[in-house]
């Protein structure tokens, strides 16, 4: 039984039990065989999650048939184009070193694709918060025509037409059909279970081995908090608000959060992003228009542009020297979590 990051505890203590209660030994050597049990585990200190997996218990099988899903070409219009294909495990499932992504026929869209973690704290998805289910999220891509420009109907005519996936859904869902309910849900089920909270800093907190921070990452941790914590809310690193970081002064490519509300006071506001495993899902911001964290540091005390829209807390920059910018940058580079980004059961092959 592996539980995410608690992997080595669980078996350490499965390990204790059986030497400690060998008159059990036949009933613990089923037990040590056991499947690899998917779950949902709430990390200690996160919120109550927004996804409650109604009507979508975590299943070993419903999950792997999102994962398979996920994985897919078949979803694209000629079968070429996977979720995978823009979301990169290696880069916590951000497009890693693309500006923006490139979809079907090589077209690009105008946004960077985000990491995936810990989607199942989010109310909405996307840089303007335009989709608010994770169930309905996967449409948004398959129908996007610079993405997928696959129908969600055709999608499941190809599904249909599969045996291997006839099998895999009534594995999942018990029937014998096969509809965008189940397969939405199992995709939500993928992606709802991908959570990342067992970085050094996630050690730190926790007070666990490898957790031990030094001078630097300390000094940074405390900036952090004085500095950006504020809509880089811990332990989520976010705050789910839509806010304008002051990358522009005109909005005319992309209105962000006005898009959506078509409200002129949400223009150029954005969802703020999670800046876990922030270090490998370079570049940065909605544009991809920062290459390094070095240069956000620089954007945040000389960069910020002036605009109506502008967060008040950025009015002016944020004043820090060289010294507490290395610092900060150190300290994020301390929410990169390794288990999360090479966790096999997250990956295509496994
Ligand atoms: C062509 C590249 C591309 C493909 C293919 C793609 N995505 Fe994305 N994904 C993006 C981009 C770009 C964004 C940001 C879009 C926006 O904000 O408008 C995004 C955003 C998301 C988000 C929102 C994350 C957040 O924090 O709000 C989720 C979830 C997601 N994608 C899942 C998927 C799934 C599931 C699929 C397959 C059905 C998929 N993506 C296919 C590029 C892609
Ligand atoms: C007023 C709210 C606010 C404050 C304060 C703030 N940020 Fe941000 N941050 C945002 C928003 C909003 C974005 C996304 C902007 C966009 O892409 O349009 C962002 C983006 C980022 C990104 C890019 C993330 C990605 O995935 O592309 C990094 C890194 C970052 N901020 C670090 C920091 C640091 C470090 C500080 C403190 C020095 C800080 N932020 C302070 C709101 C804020």
């Amino acid at each position: 039984m592996k539980v995410f990051g608690y992997k080595n505890f669980v078996l350490v203590l499965v390990a204790f039990t059986a030497f400690i209660v060998p008159a059990c030994k036949d009933d613990d050597n089923n037990q040590t065989q056991e499947p690899d049990n998917i779950e949902f585990v709430i990390p200690p200190g996160f919120p109550t999650p927004v996804y409650q997996f109604t009507n979508n218990a975590v299943t070993n099988e419903r999950f792997e048939l999102g994962r398979k899903l996920f994985y897919d070409p078949i979803l694209s219009r000629d079968n070429s184009i996977s979720c995978g294909s823009c979301h990169l495990q290696a880069g916590a499932f951000a497009h890693i070193d693309h500006k923006v992504s490139h979809g079907i026929d090589d077209l690009e869209g105008i946004r960077n694709a985000p990491g995936l973690f810990n989607l199942a704290w989010h109310d909405n998805f996307m840089w303007d918060g335009g989709i608010n289910h994770i169930e309905v999220q996967p449409i948004g891509p398959i129908e996007n025509p610079v993405e997928m420009d696959e129908t969600l109907s055709n999608v499941i005519l190809k599904l249909r037409a599969s045996t291997q996936y006839k099998t895999l859904f009534k594995a999942a869902y018990g029937s014998d059909s096969i509809t965008s309910q189940m397969m939405l849900r199992s995709m939500a089920q993928f992606m709802a279970v991908m959570v990342s909270a067992d970085s050094k800093y996630d050690k730190y907190i926790r007070g666990e081995a490898g957790g031990t921070f030094d001078a630097q990452e300390l000094n940074g941790l405390n900036l952090f908090r004085q500095n950006c914590a504020s809509c880089h809310t811990e332990p989520l690193f976010t705050d789910l608000s839509f806010r304008n970081n002051g990358l522009d002064s005109i909005f005319t490519l992309d209105q962000g959060r006005a898009t959506i509300t078509l409200d002129p006071n949400d223009e150029g506001k954005f969802k703020v992003p999670s800046l876990r495993n922030i270090e490998v899902t370079f570049p940065y911001m909605h544009n991809g228009k920062i290459k390094t964290l070095d240069k956000v540091l620089d954007h945040y005390t000389s960069g910020v542009l002036p605009s109506t829209t502008l967060d008040p807390l950025l009015v002016g920059g944020i004043a820090l020297t060289t010294q507490e910018k290395a610092d900060i940058v150190k300290f994020l580079r301390t929410l990169t979590d390794n288990t999360f980004l090479t966790n096999p059961r997250y990956s295509e092959i496994h």
